[in-house]
């Protein structure tokens, strides 16, 4: 009788399940990978950049569906329970409605991107590990939606979530953070969601999310939360080693990366205010302040990161100095901005109360009480007379960023004093929130100029008319249902009939 062959080892059975690359013969490698070269990097051998995931295709499969099966078992208990009646308030809904209309749709264009690069990388290795992170990433965007479905029944400011995705003014923040990415080569792409954003800011985003939602009374999140983040500890793998296969493969590459280093971090942190703004005004029970967490999570995390990459010749980048300089006044600065346009906001706004002012002051002695306390007194008056202030226009964007001109001259110490930056190109003037976005757009204007701006949108024309009616109606925000002052509002009502 003959002899059974003996089984694969399983480094071999990994191997013949994953590795499927091969050299093309009857097409030229560069038609069948056309897009890995126009950046500048240079890669000498894609063999070095092996599958940091090691897992097939098969385990994968097995793993995440066994995670999928525990989060939906505690949305179901979530919803049968009825547990929206466990929030410290129906305030906190804001943070969730700034989270599905912001970041979810994100997701989504994570989604997109990894598996457009997980196409387009000519190494078989990140091209797996690339497609993995692309299924993640639907995955996140599906779990986040089952999730807040739940509060969609009890709820205003759930339903058009795509929709303003796209088109409302703040929104236009992440939205052209992924843009910007994904019209990007794969390279660049990579640097800028697997390094920038899943390696060094990730923690700044997920973190005060679900620990927010710890501390309000909101487990459903908790759990969508966790089950995400046990895939950024693999995204945040991939991110680190693309980063050192590109400054291994060649010291050319070196200053390539730096400048997306720089630019990256830079545009993540611009997305971070909104989080900044959530963290420090949004939760009515806050776990700790923006300033807390960009103090732990990146200055102490993540010096030993860029320790790491100095023997490549990597540096910190410059942009640090500013968010350092910003850090105290950041999150008054957006909330503010909020407050007074809180009648184009897809959420609700408020003046913060006495205990969380007190607890602002306490986490922010040099700036709250000295120059913001009195604005929000000035406003409360108003509101108390019944003349709650809302801007009849749209704020300025920046061009590169999307986030409003309002940050003031932090680093000179001269807060109260606008800081914007202007650049002429082709005889039209484009605005800036900073130095960091100026160089941005310097360094690539035909891609910026292109921006879809939506206040610019709106004076063009093209959001069916000027005024604030006409922008609701264009943006499908019902008035005094989703926007405006929590005060009053149907979610305040409806929570409290709970
Ligand atoms: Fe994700
Ligand atoms: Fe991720
Ligand atoms: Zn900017």
């Amino acid at each position: 009788m003959e002899k059974r062959k003996k089984r694969l080892s399983m480094k071999d059975q990994y191997r013949a399940m994953t590795r499927l690359g091969w050299e093309t013969t009857y097409q030229d490698m560069d038609k069948v990978f056309p897009y890995d070269r126009f950046e500048g990097i240079k890669i000498h051998n894609w063999e070095a950049w092996e599958d940091p995931f090691r897992m097939t295709m098969d385990a994968y499969w097995k793993f995440q569906a066994e995670k999928d099966k525990k989060l939906y078992a505690i949305i179901d208990s979530f919803a049968q329970n009825n547990a929206q009646k466990n929030l410290t308030d129906a305030s906190y809904l804001s943070a969730l409605k700034l989270f599905l209309t912001g970041v979810s749709p994100a997701e989504y264009q994570a989604h997109r991107g990894f598996a457009h690069i997980a196409r387009h990388f000519r190494g078989d290795g990140p091209r797996v590990a690339c497609q993995m992170q692309a299924i993640d990433e639907l995955r996140h965007i599906q779990t986040q939606v089952h999730t807040m479905s739940h509060y969609n029944r009890h709820f205003n400011g759930f339903s058009e979530f795509p929709h303003w995705h796209d088109r409302v003014w703040y929104l236009s923040v992440p939205k052209s953070f992924f843009d910007d990415a994904r019209t990007a080569g794969p390279f660049e792409f990579i640097v800028a969601i697997g390094f920038s954003f899943e390696y060094v800011l990730t923690n700044l985003l997920f973190v005060p999310f679900m620990s927010g939602a710890a501390f309000n009374g909101e487990m459903a999140t908790v759990s969508f939360g966790f089950s995400a983040q046990s895939d950024e500890a693999r995204h945040m793998t991939l991110g680190l080693q693309a980063i050192k296969f590109m400054l291994e493969q060649d010291p050319d590459n070196v200053p390539i990366v730096q400048r997306w280093i720089d630019k990256w971090t830079w545009r993540g942190y611009r997305v971070l205010v909104l989080v900044a703004a959530m963290m420090d005004y949004m939760l009515p029970e806050s776990p700790q302040s923006w300033k807390e967490a960009w103090e732990l999570y990146f200055e102490q995390n993540t010096v030993g990161l860029f320790n790491d990459l100095a023997k490549y010749g990597i540096k910190v980048p410059d942009c640090v100095a500013r968010i350092k300089a910003e850090k105290e006044h950041a999150s008054h600065q957006v909330w503010m901005t909020f407050y007074t346009h809180g009648a184009a906001t897809a959420m609700h706004t408020w003046i913060p109360d006495e205990k969380k002012q007190k607890w602002l002051s306490e986490k922010y002695p040099e700036t709250f009480d000295k120059y913001y306390r009195p604005i929000y007194d000035h406003w409360k008056e108003r509101a108390e007379k019944g003349e709650r202030y809302y801007s009849q226009m749209l704020p300025h964007l920046c061009q590169v960023c999307q986030v409003p001109v309002l940050f003031t001259e932090t680093e000179t110490d001269e807060p109260m004093k606008l800081h914007q930056r202007q650049t002429v190109y082709k005889e039209e003037r484009y605005h800036f929130c900073s130095d960091h976005c100026q160089h941005i757009f310097e360094h690539e204007p035909e891609k910026y100029v292109y921006a879809w701006m939506p206040v610019q949108q709106i004076f063009q024309g093209n959001c069916g008319g000027p005024t604030i009616p006409d922008v609701l109606n264009f943006y499908k925000i019902e008035d005094g249902k989703e926007n405006r002052d929590y005060k009053g509002s149907e979610d305040e009502v409806a929570y409290n009939m709970m």
